[in-house]
């Protein structure tokens, strides 16, 4: 498994099992209550064939922004702030919800280096169960929720939208794999939102515990549940059970170990991505001192 001889190694592994303060209990109440809503049956593709439009839009001047929300991308030194402050506003009106969800591909390989966002990286993803996105259908699509945030005056709204297309169950809709979002309409920054669905054509040929989305990604319940606890930009997370093994099914274990990456170098001493050009200074806040706090009443709970 750990063939890449690094010095880097323990030091990684003790930082993963001491900053994320895992818990592995099989008996958490919450591994059952999920194994048992995954046992609710949701097959089928949905209703006739997936539509040829795509529900979600990106804007003309970057995929990774909203067009009804900006006309152009933050600056530099604004883009981490309004990052870190969308995971955090997500995480924590999922938990308030107690709707369950963890993170997945880039944003749990930037959570193994360090808990933190990448510095190079504007994409954040999110992954949800299927009962968890039938929930938010049927009380929280397009609805709005405002935070305080320190240091931002009025604070910042936050929208979150349902795909109408989540019901068709199919890699074959090939333009809607994202189910739904979470907008920043300060800025229009989203984080993308994928429903992990029980795979039907694979559990008849007698694979129980396959798993897919419609993006393609395919796993198993084990190596997602019991999903464990840990820490994201300064804020509780939670991750898949078999964190290691999907990020180097996905990366390769080269990008569990190698320092420098996309123009940046891991310092090992004060845990940060250092830019390697000298014009760019480092973008990174140490403090968790600006956590948002919702002022929007959350109505519904997740049962
Ligand atoms: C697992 O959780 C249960 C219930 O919360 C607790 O009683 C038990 O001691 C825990 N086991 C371990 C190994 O932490
Ligand atoms: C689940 O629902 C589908 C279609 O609604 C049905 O064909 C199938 O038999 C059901 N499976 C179970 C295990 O109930
Ligand atoms: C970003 O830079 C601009 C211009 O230098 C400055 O006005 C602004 O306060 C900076 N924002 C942050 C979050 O540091
Ligand atoms: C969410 O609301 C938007 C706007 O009304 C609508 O276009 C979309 O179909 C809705 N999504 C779902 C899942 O119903």
């Amino acid at each position: 498994m750990w063939s890449s001889p690094s010095r880097l190694l323990p030091c990684l592994f003790g930082l993963a099992f001491a900053v994320g303060g895992l818990a592995v209990n099989e008996s958490d109440p919450n591994f059952n209550s999920v194994r048992s809503k995954f046992v609710k049956n949701y097959s089928g593709t949905g209703p006739g064939d997936p539509p040829d439009e795509k529900y979600f839009q990106e804007s003309s001047f970057h995929y990774h922004y909203d067009g009804r929300f900006a006309e152009e991308q933050l600056p530099e030194n604004e883009t981490l702030p309004h990052l870190s402050q969308l995971i955090r506003t997500y995480l924590s009106t999922m938990a308030d919800m107690g709707a369950e969800t963890w993170i997945m591909h880039g944003t749990l390989l930037a959570w193994w280096w360090n808990q933190k966002i990448f510095p190079w990286d504007n994409d954040i993803d999110v992954q949800i169960s299927e009962p968890t996105i039938h929930f938010l259908d049927e009380y929280y699509n397009m609805t709005e929720h405002h935070f305080d945030i320190p240091g931002v005056e009025g604070g910042r709204t936050y929208l979150l939208e349902i795909n109408p297309n989540y019901i068709y169950r199919t890699t074959g809709d090939r333009k809607n794999v994202i189910d739904a979002r979470w907008i920043d309409t300060s800025s229009g920054l989203f984080i993308d939102i994928t429903a992990v669905r029980t795979d039907d054509a694979m559990r008849k040929k007698g694979d129980s515990g396959a798993l897919m989305c419609k993006d393609g990604h395919r796993f198993d319940e084990n190596d997602i549940f019991p999903l464990r606890s840990s820490h994201f930009e300064d804020f509780p997370v939670k991750i898949p059970f078999e964190y290691t093994k999907l990020l180097q099914e996905e990366y390769s274990s080269k990008a569990l170990t190698a320092t420098n990456f996309q123009d940046h170098h891991f310092n090992e001493e004060t845990l940060v991505w250092d830019p390697m050009s000298d014009s760019k200074r480092s973008l990174r806040r140490r403090d968790a001192l600006d956590l948002p706090v919702r002022t929007t009443p959350l109505e519904h709970k997740f049962k």
